[in-house]
This record gives C-alpha cells, sequence and structure tokens, in this order.
C-alpha cells in the first residue's frame, strides 16, 4: 500500500501563495447548463452512448439558475471560476446568433464579477452545434473560420466582464477519445490521419481565435487547456509496453501543445513536411488540467487501438471507478511533471482543472491537500504557478459515465437540485483562507450558506468514515474538517435517470 500524506503536505501555505494568485473551480457549459438538445453529446445521448444510460436533463440547472451556483462557490472564497460557453446555444444554426444567449452568459459573468470571482471563460468544451458536426466539426478545413466567427461574437459580446479566455479544453483529449479510440463522439476507432487533421484544425483555429481575441481585447490573457496523463509502462521489463508508452506518451501529451510550442505538425502530417508557422507562440499561458497517472500495457487484441491497454495497480490510491476502465491512479507528485513538461513554454501557468471521482468523498482531501503542497513547492522553486481551478464544485454529467462518476465539492442530487457539502468543501474553503490569510477574503464557508442553497449536511458518522488517507489509516483528522452536528440525512438519490 502507498503512504498516505506526508508531514509536508499539511504545512502552512500561507508562505506560498501570491496574492492575486486565482482560486477556482472549473466547469463546463453541457455538463452543468442543462436542456442542451442541440449539439454532438446531445445526439449521442441519444443515440444510447452515454455508458451509465443517464440522461444529463436539467443537470446543475445553470441555464436558469446558475447564481445559486455562484454563491455557493462564493462561499467557499474562491476568487475565480472556469465555465465554458455553448457554441449550439449562440449560433443554433449556421450563420443565426443567438443574441438572448449571449445576454444570458453576459448576465452571469456580470454576477460572477459582482461576487468578486474573475471568470474563465472557455470557447470550446468538447461540444458542437450539430449543424457543425454534420459539417464534418474540425475534420473540415471550413472549421477554422467558422470557430473565428464564433470567438469574434463571444468577445465582442462578453469581453466586458472578461480577459481570461481559453481556447479549447484539452484538445488532445478530444481528438485521441473522438478519433482514435472511439469513446466521444463521432465515435472512431484508429483514424490516425483524420485525428491529426483535426489536431491540425484545432491548432489553426486556436490560432485564429488568439488573434482575434487579441485584435478586440489587448489586455487579454488567451491559452488553452491541455490534458496532462503520467503514463508509466506496466511490465518494465517488456520492451513492447516501454515502447508503446513512450508513443502514447508523445501523441498523447504533446498532442495540440507540440504545435503551439514550436509549429510542428501533428504526426504522420509532419512526415510530410507540413508545419504551422502561424501557430507558434500563440499563447499567453499555458493551461494544464491534471488528473492521473495511467499504466501502458501492450495486449495483442485490439489493434485498432494500437494494441493499447490501461490499468492502475489496484494497491494504488483510486477515486470510483468508470463503468468499464479504471478512471486513473490519483498521484499528486505527477503535477510537477506536469509543469515540467510544459516549462519550455516560458509561460505563466495555471492549473485549469484537478479533481478526482469521489462520491464518499473518501481520498479527496487528501488529493486537495496534496496538490496544494505540490503547488507550494513549485511556487517556492519559482514557478509562474498563477491559478488552480478544482473540478468541480458541484456534481456534474460526466460525459460517457453521466451521474456514475461525482467530482463535486458538493453532492448534487439532480432530481431535487438540492446540493450537499462534501468534507472536502470545507477543507478547500480553509485552503483558500489560508493561503490568502486569514480575514483577507470574504466569510469563511458556513452551514447557513449551504442551507440558504436547498442542502442537507453529511451525518457526522459519514463525515468521520470519510477521513480516511487513501490507505486506509484515517490520517485526515489533522485536515481541520470539523465535524458536523445536528445533521439532516444524506441525499441518497442523484441518478438521474
Ligand atoms: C474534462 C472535464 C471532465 C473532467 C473529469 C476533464 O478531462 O475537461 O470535462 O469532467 O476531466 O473527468
Amino acid at each position: 500500500m502507498d503512504k498516505g500524506p506526508s508531514d509536508s503536505d499539511f504545512v502552512d501555505p500561507s508562505s506560498a501563495f501570491p496574492a492575486d494568485f486565482a482560486w477556482g473551480v472549473a466547469t463546463s457549459s453541457h455538463q452543468v447548463e442543462g436542456g442542451n438538445s442541440n449539439n454532438q453529446w446531445a445526439a449521442w445521448e441519444k443515440r444510447g452512448r452515454i455508458k451509465s444510460k443517464d440522461c444529463v436533463g436539467r443537470a446543475c440547472d445553470w441555464w436558469r439558475g446558475a447564481e445559486r451556483d455562484f454563491d455557493l462557490a462564493r462561499s467557499l472564497g474562491v476568487n475565480a471560476l472556469r465555465l465554458s460557453v455553448e457554441w449550439s446555444r449562440i449560433e443554433p444554426e449556421e450563420g443565426q446568433w443567438d443574441d438572448t444567449a449571449l445576454a444570458r452568459y453576459r448576465q452571469m459573468l456580470r454576477a460572477l464579477r459582482e461576487r468578486g470571482m474573475r471568470p474563465f471563460v472557455t470557447l470550446h468544451h468538447f461540444t458542437n452545434p450539430q449543424w457543425f458536426e454534420a459539417k464534418g466539426a474540425f475534420a473540415a478545413a471550413e472549421s477554422v473560420a467558422l470557430f473565428q466567427r464564433f470567438t469574434q461574437r463571444v468577445v465582442a459580446a462578453l469581453g466586458e466582464f472578461c480577459h481570461d479566455w481559453a481556447t479549447f479544453n484539452e484538445p488532445n483529449v478530444y481528438t485521441s477519445l473522438g478519433y482514435f479510440l472511439g469513446e466521444f463522439p463521432p465515435g472512431k476507432k484508429g483514424r490516425f490521419l483524420e485525428a491529426a487533421q483535426v489536431t491540425r484544425n484545432l491548432c489553426l483555429a486556436h490560432a485564429a481565435a488568439y488573434r482575434t481575441i487579441h485584435s478586440l481585447q489587448v489586455d487579454a490573457n488567451v491559452g488553452w487547456a491541455q490534458h496532462y496523463v503520467v503514463f508509466k509502462p506496466r511490465r518494465m521489463e517488456s520492451a513492447l509496453d516501454r515502447w508503446l508508452c513512450g508513443f502514447i506518451d508523445r501523441h498523447f501529451n504533446d498532442n495540440f501543445a507540440e504545435g503551439i510550442r514550436s509549429g510542428r505538425a501533428p504526426f504522420p502530417l509532419s512526415k510530410f513536411g507540413y508545419r504551422l508557422e502561424d501557430v507558434k507562440g500563440t499563447c499567453d499561458f499555458v493551461g494544464i488540467n491534471y488528473y492521473s497517472r495511467l499504466r501502458v500495457g501492450f495486449q495483442s487484441k485490439s489493434p485498432r487501438t494500437l494494441f493499447l491497454q490501461v490499468s492502475v495497480p489496484p494497491h494504488k490510491p483510486q477515486g470510483d471507478s468508470g463503468i468499464e476502465v479504471p478512471y486513473g491512479e490519483v498521484y499528486p507528485e505527477g503535477l510537477r511533471r506536469a509543469v515540467e513538461h510544459f516549462a519550455e513554454f516560458k509561460k505563466p501557468v495555471y492549473i485549469l482543472e484537478n479533481g478526482v471521482p469521489d462520491r464518499e468523498d473518501r481520498i479527496r482531501p487528501w488529493v486537495i491537500e496534496s496538490i496544494v503542497g505540490q503547488m507550494r513547492g513549485l511556487l517556492a522553486e519559482g514557478v509562474d504557478l498563477r491559478g488552480y481551478f478544482h473540478w468541480t464544485l458541484a456534481d456534474n454529467f460526466e460525459w460517457n459515465e453521466g451521474w456514475h462518476l461525482r467530482f463535486g465539492l458538493f453532492e448534487l442530487d439532480p432530481v431535487a437540485q438540492t446540493r450537499t457539502p462534501r468534507p472536502s468543501a470545507q477543507l478547500y474553503a480553509r485552503v483558500i483562507r489560508e493561503s490568502m490569510g486569514y480575514g483577507a477574503m470574504a466569510e469563511p464557508f458556513t452551514t447557513a450558506d449551504a442551507s440558504k442553497n436547498g442542502s442537507h449536511r453529511h451525518s457526522a458518522e459519514h463525515q468521520s468514515a470519510n477521513q480516511q488517507s487513501p490507505n486506509g489509516r484515517g490520517d485526515q483528522k489533522d485536515a481541520g474538517l470539523e465535524p458536523s452536528s445536528g445533521a439532516t440525512a444524506k441525499n441518497e438519490s442523484g441518478s438521474g435517470k
């Protein structure tokens, strides 16, 4: 069994974090808004492709009332919030713009500002309007101009309230899962050449968006969110495992990012002499989404997906497992690997996502403490780390896993729309408070804040059962989570089916 948190994970973080450090939570439109029926994920759901068979439904009901969760976020003391805009709402048909959708986003961003939170807006977080998907989405050359036009509209409408933009969320996940593993729409498998074409167009669309944003907003802060996974060969003694691991590492972690760093076209286009000169250097920051470590093994089945098999050794700390595959080993030390991996950009870094699926909050407190410890170390070494966004505030619709995987600091009952704080909510609030110096921030999170939002507290028994380190030693007592009293029962529902 691996060791749990060490003493150094619990050192007072106040010395390390700059006063303007962005402490946030991250979300995305389709996962929280509800009622998005005009994108390719809605069609995917209709085709029965969500593994849990859940429906996104009202999700977290943000389209009608995101402000309730903004209050909740504020009660934790966060000073930043990352959300995405839904292209299929803003341009429901090609060339037709819905100004009421843009007005709703303006209202949301204003609401964030009023609550002292800095909005980080992602322009594309996995979802495409159906009309755009029907044209071939980013496999089509036209996608670059279409995305640029969309960007122009959004920034013109929302620029008054937002200066921090991520063009694409995890272009490497979008391409790998959609065109290589067949797990995301359009569900294609082993399409190396098409995947490369998509990456190339995503790079070009990003660069075009980068320039468009800067032409409208000189002081804009523009980047993207790159998903980083620590890969390790399953059997070190196997040459095939080592080779495959190296290949996956390069072609997943550097996918898209390499175009921006060096102007190199994605493999195999690079072999045919293609370059992306105009893309090189088009970022003001590097956004990193970091969650886990995976073992890579070669297996003789599935040649279309390069004989790839991913696994997690059973004794390693893990949150809840996905329906068919493990979500990944929780490996907080990997954050350093991720940051070092992108050091050559010589740009400020934001951790735009980090979290763990953990319905019972078994290991989330340890994950938060450990990641904060990692960030403190990096800052002390002079790394230009500017922010951290926890994924996520309240459980939201986890793509193919639906409501099966729960990432929230707050438990959501998607039917009753109640939010119940997990112990980690209070822990995150404390971390933020301490990092900012006591008293510098708004009031700490209280039970009253939660009940304003129709929530219930966890029972004391439940909470102490949760105060376990990943190795089950229960040494989270020092994490400062107070046992709650007079609690109401936890909502057990939440399947959303
Ligand atoms: C994605 C999120 C997702 C999260 C948890 C990230 O890869 O950007 O949309 O919910 O991971 O799996």
